[in-house]
């Protein structure tokens, strides 16, 4: 990408607090976009806006309400905030489903409702999904989160073909395991749910299926976000972009 391509361009980062979210809060800043960062831990949203001179908002996303009181004047949408629950189906907590769905479906539903009128309008927009392998593979004990994330990709794809018209592209990017909060608050529910020593989750069931036997670092998945709302990739759309260390490979 050119230096300050995203000049003018106005990105809005849900999760941007932590994490994936806030490495892409800080590079789409970095390439010269002012960056809405909500989630709902303020004071991690507030710091992150300090940081790259955007501006925070301190929203909770299982509230459906909550996304008419965000700014609709987006050009690049980054759906990335989520949340895991590790457990077999029949000891789910249903409660704890359908908030993963309301955070990671359909929150992400309502975001694109609010904001595409306005990159419509433009004849620009971006919408980048941060998915996850599990958007395209399953695994055990993740019941919620692979079907929020498989819904994801479906929702994806068809932003991509009513936006295509508009100037409007959609994407999944598909990481592996990422070094952040969310997989180091994953490894002693594993570690139970699998019955091993929590210091085998990484190696013999995190990283069991990826070539690069090491987490990937938040800025890889972010670099993949900027590109996507580039100048050379405006024909990229209704795609799922894995950044999985050659897990999809097997
Ligand atoms: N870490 C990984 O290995 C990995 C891999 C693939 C995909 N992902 C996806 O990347 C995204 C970010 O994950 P991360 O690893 O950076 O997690 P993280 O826990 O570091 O950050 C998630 C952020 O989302 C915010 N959030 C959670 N629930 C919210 C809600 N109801 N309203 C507003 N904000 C809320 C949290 O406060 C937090 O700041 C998620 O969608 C996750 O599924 C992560």
């Amino acid at each position: 990408m050119k230096s300050r391509e995203l000049k003018g361009r106005t990105a809005l980062v849900t999760g941007g607090g932590s994490g994936i979210g806030r490495a892409c809060a800080e590079a789409l800043a970095e390439a010269g976009a002012l960056v809405h960062i909500v989630d709902r831990d303020a004071d991690a949203a507030k710091s992150v806006a300090a940081g790259t001179g955007g501006v925070s908002h301190a929203v909770d996303l299982a509230d459906a309400g909550a996304v008419d009181r965000l700014p609709a004047d987006i050009d690049i949408l980054v759906n990335n905030a989520g949340l895991q629950h590790v457990a077999a189906i029949e000891d789910f907590p249903p409660e704890r489903f359908e908030l993963i769905q309301k955070v990671m479906l359909t929150a992400p539903f309502l975001l694109m409702r609010h904001c595409l009128p306005h990159m419509y309008a433009g004849g620009w927009g971006r919408v980048v999904n941060i998915s996850s392998m599990h958007g395209l593979r399953a695994s055990a004990f993740k019941s919620a989160y692979v079907a929020a994330k498989h819904g994801l990709e479906g929702l994806s794809k068809v932003a991509a073909l009513e936006g295509a018209p508009h100037g409007v592209t959609s994407n999944c990017v598909n990481p592996g395991y990422v070094r952040t909060p969310l997989v180091e608050g994953q490894i002693a529910a594993q570690a139970v749910a699998h019955g091993i020593p929590a210091d085998e989750v990484v190696s013999d069931v995190l990283l069991d299926r990826s070539a690069i036997k090491r987490l990937i670092e938040p800025a890889e998945v972010a670099a993949v976000c900027v590109w996507l709302c580039g100048a050379d990739t405006g024909y990229i759309t209704g795609s799922s972009i894995p950044v999985d260390g050659g897990w999809g490979a097997r």
